[in-house]
């Protein structure tokens, strides 16, 4: 027990860092919580006009992930799904803004990548092609992330089926508003600036 909260806890700390708020900030762009969805996200810093700041925050916001199940699995697997969860929980709500996090697609990746780098093909698969047709980051993640228990489970890893369950539950809450928005006909397309 000890282990599993020191796991989550450090996944959490790991979780916890903003990334996109913080390349923002240092690229003098103001607070990016004041701009398009104002979701802190690598989709809303694209909405900033700068690729490469949105390309490296879904690299860092995805990577902490991938750390911290890295780390903890070389103390054991369940250790690393404490501290994949951990990091999860530690992105959508970080303690540093008043737990109030992103909408959990970056870093869901990144733990993905962590435990089984397959997965995150299929993810990429599903990801691209429904972004590709509809240009709705949102819906696209939705449709991603609505996958993978059952890609999990087809692959022959229930713990990972019953954690990413879990962590899609989390996605797809944090998205209702973009859900109203996509079935209300206003959702913004990937790249479009106006909010
Ligand atoms: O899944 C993409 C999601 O993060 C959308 O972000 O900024 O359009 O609400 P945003």
């Amino acid at each position: 027990w000890p282990m599993l909260i020191a796991a989550l806890a450090g996944g959490y700390l790991l979780g916890s860092i903003p990334f996109g708020l913080i390349f923002t900030k240092m690229a003098g762009l103001g607070d990016i919580r004041a701009i398009g969805s104002g979701n802190i996200g690598a989709t809303n810093v694209l909405r900033t006009g700068r690729k490469g700041l949105a390309l490296a925050t879904v690299l860092g916001d995805g990577l902490k992930g991938t750390v911290a199940v890295l780390i903890a699995a070389s103390f054991g697997p369940a250790l690393a799904l404490a501290a994949g969860l951990g990091a999860f929980l530690g992105h959508l709500f970080p303690v540093w803004l008043k737990f109030r996090g992103g909408k959990g697609v970056a870093t869901y990746i990144g733990i993905l990548l962590g435990f089984l780098p397959l997965a995150v093909l299929v993810f990429a698969a599903f990801w691209i092609s429904v972004a590709y047709l509809s240009r709705y980051s949102s819906l696209a993640a939705l449709i991603a992330t609505g996958a993978m228990p059952a890609v999990l489970w087809a692959l022959g890893r229930p713990e990972l089926a019953l954690l990413f369950l879990l962590l899609t539950a989390l996605v797809w809450i944090r998205h209702h508003g973009n859900i109203s928005k996509l079935l209300a006909g206003t959702e913004n397309r990937i790249g479009a600036k106006k909010s």
